[in-house]
């Protein structure tokens, strides 16, 4: 059965209004459950072959990507085609390089295309851009601060293997960073208890887990922790990222001295209850956050997850269409 994506978008009794994506928290619950059924739906019809909506027929979508990436670019470059339209790539220098003011490229963008694709460094960078270009549909691809569009292919992929988050534990060993706190975000607001493990310096910080907290429905909770023991002891779920992230690349070696006793390896993994599924959003430094015996192992869904980008992302661009 095909979809039909109109906007708002009625799916049952939810109504879709969310016009930028630069946070999970741009979401209600109601939304981010629409985005992921619908995500369902285009992940099946998709592996069918059958026809569904092409809602960006006739319409532009700009990538502007100041950081490395694969899945994250290619996905979205794959998801406009396959709603119906066309990307367009501004060199990053040109578009986000200070040879105008970001409020202005935006306001450029605005007359042409429909949405921007947007991986950046500072999270104001997207704030400015959505705040100046109010028609234009700006979507977070990853900032210093939030990977949005990350927590909705890994909330996806659990939806897949357990029906739903709720009353779920879910543990995240490793750097507060832009993937824990999308992930939190996202996780906490779907009822999951979330519990992550960091080294002191490096936790979620003080008003992310405030607006969490905030967020949560239905007994979801956020809990920090400095033992990766503790965290994962009754997890479902076991979550790692890299130490170092973009841009953080000279402080590698100091943080691999910090985060050596939060590697995800086969003896913290023995302490997690077995069946405990294994996720990253990738790219993986082997060796350093993760062992291969991890990431290689049967419980790790890592590439379901990257698939995941793609449906999910198909349906967040239709429902923002
Ligand atoms: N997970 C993720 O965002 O991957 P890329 O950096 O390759 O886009
Ligand atoms: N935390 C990582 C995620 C990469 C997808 C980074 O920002 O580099």
């Amino acid at each position: 059965m095909s979809v039909t994506v109109r906007k708002p978008v009625a799916l049952g009794q939810t109504e879709w209004t969310a016009t930028r994506f630069l946070s999970i928290l741009d979401l209600s619950p109601a939304e981010l459950e629409t985005c992921l059924d619908l995500a369902a739906r285009f992940k099946a019809d998709r592996a069918a072959g059958r026809p569904h909506a092409r809602p960006l027929t006739g319409r532009h979508v700009a990538l502007l990507f100041e950081k490395p990436s694969l899945r994250t670019r290619s996905t979205f470059q794959i998801a406009v085609r396959e709603l119906g339209g066309d990307t367009i790539e501004p060199p990053a220098d040109v578009a986000l390089g200070g040879r105008e003011t970001v409020e202005d490229v935006a306001r450029n963008l605005e007359r042409w295309v429909h949405g921007a694709v947007v991986r950046t460094y500072a999270h104001a960078c997207v704030e400015r851009m959505a705040s100046a270009a109010p028609r234009l549909r700006v979507v977070n691809a990853l900032t210093d601060q939030e990977h949005p569009c990350q927590a909705l292919a890994d909330c996806l992929t659990l939806t897949e293997r357990w029906g739903r988050l709720r009353g779920r534990t879910l543990a995240f060993v490793g750097d507060g960073n832009n993937v824990a706190t999308s992930l939190a975000q996202a996780a906490v607001m779907l009822g999951a208890h979330v519990v992550i493990a960091s080294p002191r310096g490096f936790e979620l910080r003080d008003d992310v887990c405030a607006d969490v907290r905030r967020s949560a429905r239905t007994g979801g909770t956020l809990r920090l922790t400095t033992d990766p023991v503790d965290a994962v002891r009754r997890a479902d779920a076991v979550y790692t990222d890299v130490w170092a992230s973009m841009g953080q690349e000279e402080e590698t070696a100091a943080r691999r001295r910090v985060f050596a006793p939060y590697q995800v390896n086969g003896a913290l993994m023995a302490h997690a209850p077995s069946g405990a599924l294994f996720m990253h959003c990738l790219p993986a430094h082997r060796g350093d956050e993760v062992t291969d015996e991890v990431i290689d192992a049967p419980s790790s869904v890592v590439f379901d997850q990257s698939e995941n980008r793609l449906h999910t992302q198909k349906a967040l661009l239709a429902l923002l269409a």
